[in-house]
């Protein structure tokens, strides 16, 4: 069994990252600026938050957090992405999410600039990379190719499945697998919770990625001996013994999946600082005009 290591890998691309960004900041007098808008006091949004600013600090970027509270309304949110949409000194903006209840996700998604939404939800960025066009990726899949692709798995022809089909990772995530690409080629079976016989077809996969948010739920059934498999659950489990109260455990239950596994990736320091990776490329392809002019 190998464990894939993200965390080093997150090291080594963001290593390569800032040493880009100190060259374009020479050039252009500025860094790269990702902007995030956080809504509410979710303890777990936050530190997703905090992480992805921390990150931009390692690689050099500028970052700024708009923090709004609970009952902004949507009006008013919209309002604060049509204002950074029209500020040049920014290239990224994403809004974290869960956002309350009240306010359209689709609204808010849609009043994001594509050519700013370097988390690539906007249906325009999820048009363009269903049809193969250049877009910015989802970050955790874009994170997940990167892993995978850095560790040497081999993706073409082999039978990928993969459970979950959230708008944010499980549904682009079988898009950017299943496409015609030396680096994906594989062949896809999307999985959910209508799904019949899932221990049977997950107990088929090469490669097993669970985008499913049910703590533990992959148990030893559902893997195949010699199969990769990807975690990308994030649950808080109360732990009296850590310093914060929790530690974080996947959709995967690794203790029992592991042996049988030939790549797996931890939960934490396996797929999460991957898609805080993700999510950098996009904001240092947005400052070179990588995707649109
Ligand atoms: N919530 C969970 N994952 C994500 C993500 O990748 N981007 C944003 N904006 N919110 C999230």
């Amino acid at each position: 069994m190998i464990l894939i290591d993200g965390k080093e890998i997150s090291n080594q691309i963001k290593s390569e990252i800032a040493n880009e960004v100190r060259k374009l900041r020479e050039d252009s007098g500025r860094s790269p600026h990702l902007a995030a808008i956080l809504v509410g006091n979710d303890p777990a949004s936050e530190t997703y938050v905090f992480n992805k600013e921390k990150a931009c600090k390692e690689v050099g970027m500028s970052s700024s957090i708009y923090k709004m509270p609970s009952d902004i309304t949507e009006e008013k949110l919209i309002e604060t992405i049509n204002f950074i949409n029209k500020d040049e000194e920014i290239d990224g903006l994403i809004v974290q999410l869960p956002i309350p209840k009240h306010i359209s996700v689709n609204k808010v998604i849609e009043s994001i600039n594509p050519r700013k939404d370097v988390d690539g939800f906007h249906p325009v960025n999820i048009g363009k990379m269903v049809l193969g066009q250049a877009s910015y990726l989802p970050a955790t899949p874009f994170g997940i190719s990167m892993l995978l692709q850095r560790s040497n798995i081999v993706t073409e022809g082999k039978h990928c499945v993969i459970v979950g089909r959230s708008n944010i990772v499980g549904t682009p995530m079988s898009i950017l697998m299943s496409r015609n690409h030396s680096l994906a080629n594989a062949t896809v079976t999307l999985c959910h919770s209508k799904t019949q016989h899932l221990t049977e077809i997950c107990s088929s996969a090469d490669i097993l990625i669970a985008a499913i948010g049910k703590c533990e739920m992959i148990t030893a059934d559902y893997v195949k001996k010699g199969a990769t498999v990807i975690d990308v659950g994030m649950h808080r489990v109360a732990d009296a013994s850590k310093k914060s109260g929790f530690r974080l455990k996947g959709d995967v239950k690794f203790d029992e999946v592991a042996p049988l596994c030939e790549y797996i990736t931890p939960v934490p320091g396996g797929v999460g600082p991957m898609t805080i990776v993700g999510l950098i490329m996009n904001t240092l392809k947005s400052f070179k005009h990588d995707i649109y002019e």
